[in-house]
């Protein structure tokens, strides 16, 4: 990490997933499984840089107090456990058994990645490869993230994997999670040159346009950080159409590999993504940890098919209101505010102003201070055309702003130090979470 920087690592965020030791990077196998929220996790355990992946296992029903549990998945001779998702087999369609948790990932082979699968009997404690691994080998230097959805369309190939290949999204299907057929692909002309990765496809609760595709680019997003893109469309099982051009998920630098939870008890798709940038998420301030989980987040659908996002919690009622117009950071709290018109709030640590947050009737930005890393102090902005409540969230070492009723997030890791401070300024309540 860049010398002298140590002092600007935050302290554990509060209402954030972090891991307990070592390096953090994309959510993988969300699911909602017996009352719990599973999140398992990119994991370097041994260091807190990116390094041999394995997948780190949390879960939480309240979706903020999460649950530490062991590493759910080791590397193996087929290689080391890059991204993917996970089913629950009610049908024991794979024969691991009825209900099984069913693990589709892929495996890196020094730069050979192939798509293998595992299965769960016990919540995602204990796992047992498949003796069919490698599942899906597919020619092509960059072919990795499997999400797998359930769609229900009469043909027996009930599963439908999405699969990030070089610049396009694959779409397989599958009767038994081990035999895939290729049936489709999706693919847009980028101005960004990045590898796309971390592919979701999420069904939209009202049948028009019915599904949004999401997928992640790795130098596509504001000055050239990572980016999610969301686009909705109509799928017939193998082809997707799509009805409006690829959008940002978000507007910040640091909200990538977003993927939603499996089976969850929502209407809208309910998604989570790493709050980092692959330009600077080896090197930054740290604590002897790297990494940290966005908010959990509701997507849907404006009128004008603009996309909305809202927090997946109620922060209401978890949090009490502060008197005044600044606070002073605590351990394990974090702040929520809500505001309803124009507002500004600024973040100061021990060496100044670390972040100045700023939204008017046209617009939401957040200003970054300090050339702590390239590419970190910048403004990131985006444009609002509707009218709404803001809400913002701040962290130890993170800004999320979902403003004019969700039209627009963005997302921000910040490095104020152990301590820091906020100051707002307009029409705005400040609340502890
Ligand atoms: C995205 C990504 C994935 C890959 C994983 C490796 O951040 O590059 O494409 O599976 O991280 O950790």
């Amino acid at each position: 990490m860049a010398s002298g920087l140590e002092g600007l690592a935050p302290a554990r965020p509060a209402v954030h997933l972090t891991p307990p030791v070592g390096w953090m990077n994309d959510p993988n196998g969300l699911c909602f499984l017996d009352g719990r929220w599973h999140a398992f996790y990119q994991h370097n355990p041994d260091d807190a840089v990116w390094g041999p992946m394995h997948w780190g296992h949390a879960s939480s029903v309240d979706l903020v107090k999460w649950d530490h549990h062991p590493v759910a998945l080791w590397p193996d001779e087929l290689g080391t456990i890059f991204s993917g998702s996970a089913v629950i087999d009610h049908n024991n369609t794979s024969g691991f058994g009825a209900g099984a948790l069913v693990a589709v990932f892929t495996q890196d082979l020094q730069g050979l990645q192939r798509q293998s699968i595992a299965a769960s009997l016990d919540g995602g404690l204990t796992w047992n490869m498949s003796n069919d691994n490698p599942v899906l080998a597919v020619e092509a230097e960059n072919c990795r993230d499997p999400k797998v959805v359930a769609i229900d369309d009469g043909d027996p190939r009930c599963w439908v994997m999405v699969l990030a290949v070089g610049d396009r999204i694959q779409f397989y299907r599958s009767a038994d999670l081990k035999g895939w057929d290729l049936a489709g692909e999706f693919t847009w002309e980028m101005a960004a040159d990045g590898v796309w990765e971390c592919p979701d496809l999420m069904r939209l609760p009202d049948g028009d346009p019915g599904w949004l595709l999401t997928f992640c680019v790795t130098n596509a997003g504001p000055h050239g950080h990572s980016a999610s893109l969301a686009v909705s469309g109509h799928f017939n099982g193998a082809r997707f159409e799509p009805s409006a051009a690829p959008a940002p998920v978000d507007f910040g630098p640091d909200f990538y590999a977003l993927q939603s939870f499996h089976a969850a008890p929502a209407d809208n798709p309910v998604v989570m993504g790493w709050m980092n940038s692959w330009h600077y998420s080896n090197f930054h301030p740290s604590n002897g940890w790297r990494g940290i989980q966005s908010l959990p987040r509701q997507l849907s659908l404006g009128h004008d098919g603009r996309l909305l996002a809202a927090p997946a919690l109620d922060l209401l009622t978890r949090s009490s209101p502060v008197n005044g117009p600044t606070w002073s950071s605590k351990p394990d709290r974090a702040i929520y505010i809500r505001a309803d018109g124009p507002v500004r709030a600024e973040i100061e640590g021990g060496d100044g102003l670390v972040a100045a947050i700023e939204i008017t009737g046209q617009s939401a930005s957040i200003t970054r201070q300090g050339e702590l890393l390239e590419g970190y102090a910048q403004r990131y902005e985006a444009e609002l055309t509707q009218s709404g409540g803001h809400e913002i969230v701040i962290d130890h070492g993170s800004i999320e702003i979902f403003a004019a009723g969700g039209q627009a997030t963005l997302s921000a890791l910040t490095f104020p130090g152990k301590e820091w401070h906020v100051r707002v300024e307009g029409q705005a309540e400040l609340r502890l979470l």
